[in-house]
């Protein structure tokens, strides 16, 4: 049974040194996720993968499936989840590159399905989220990332924002004076329903831009392609070098 997945997000919707062994299109009661799982090792550590986005990118943030996408995951025995994300950076301890592995979400998002908790008929249980990413699984990605020599960012907020548009300038003065780190679209409802069903989660951030106001002028997304891949590259270092040690 495989116990540990990978959510990949923007840019990377293929593991390196991932052997496939196979692929497999999971039904959940919330529809389908993103793409099918697939299963496989990473230096003899089984594993199950994830594109959040589907395999062909096209699925944006606010349109993600994420109940379906953490069900299936957890129906084939995931207890340990590491998501991956794209985010823009507010904290100028956070630099274009870094890798942030965050402590903390503010939940800035409106209209998604986030929770299981939907059925009125249901006896409903109130989940503690007080600490909202897994700290044993944060640690082991700081170690993972600091021994493959990885820029990272041991602690921050995540502003969990809707999307799909960036944010105003002042929307991001808002998220910083809550204390906000770093703005991304995907880590929620995806932490609060892997909290649901159990299963421990952390999430490596990438950042690829200066949040709204924080760089010069306005955000421009197509300079976002070097940054994506050289990021998402430090992702997958940061990754193999953690999956060994878990
Ligand atoms: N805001 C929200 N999501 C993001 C950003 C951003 O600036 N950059 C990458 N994902």
């Amino acid at each position: 049974m495989t116990k540990l997945a990978i959510i990949g997000g923007t840019g990377l919707s293929r593991l390196d040194g991932l052997t496939v062994e196979r692929r497999e299109m999971v039904k959940t009661p919330y529809g389908a996720p993103s793409c099918p799982l697939v299963f496989g090792e990473i230096n003899g550590v089984q594993v199950v993968f994830v594109s959040r986005h589907g395999n062909r990118q096209s699925i944006p943030a606010h349109l993600v499936n994420y109940c379906a996408n953490v069900w299936a995951l957890h129906s084939v025995g995931v207890e340990r989840i590491i998501a991956i994300g794209v985010v823009g950076a507010i904290d100028d301890e956070c630099n274009i590159g870094d890798i942030v592995i965050p402590d903390q979400i503010i939940d800035y998002t409106a209209d998604r399905s986030g929770s299981y908790e939907s059925d009125v008929s249901q006896d409903h249980h109130l989940i503690d989220f007080s600490y909202p990413y897994n700290d044993a699984l944060r640690q082991k990605l700081i170690e993972g990332g600091k021994s493959a020599g990885v820029s990272i960012v041991d602690h921050g907020t995540y502003g969990a924002s809707s999307g799909p548009r960036l944010e105003t300038v002042a929307e991001i003065r808002r998220m910083e004076r809550d204390g906000c780190s770093i703005v991304g679209m995907s880590s929620m409802p995806e932490a609060a329903l892997a909290r649901e069903l159990g299963v421990d989660y952390a999430f490596c951030a990438v950042a690829v831009n200066a949040a709204a106001g924080k760089g010069d002028g306005a955000i421009d997304v197509t300079q976002w392609k070097s940054a994506i891949s050289t990021g998402m590259k430090s992702a997958q270092q940061l990754l193999q070098a953690t999956v060994v040690s878990l």
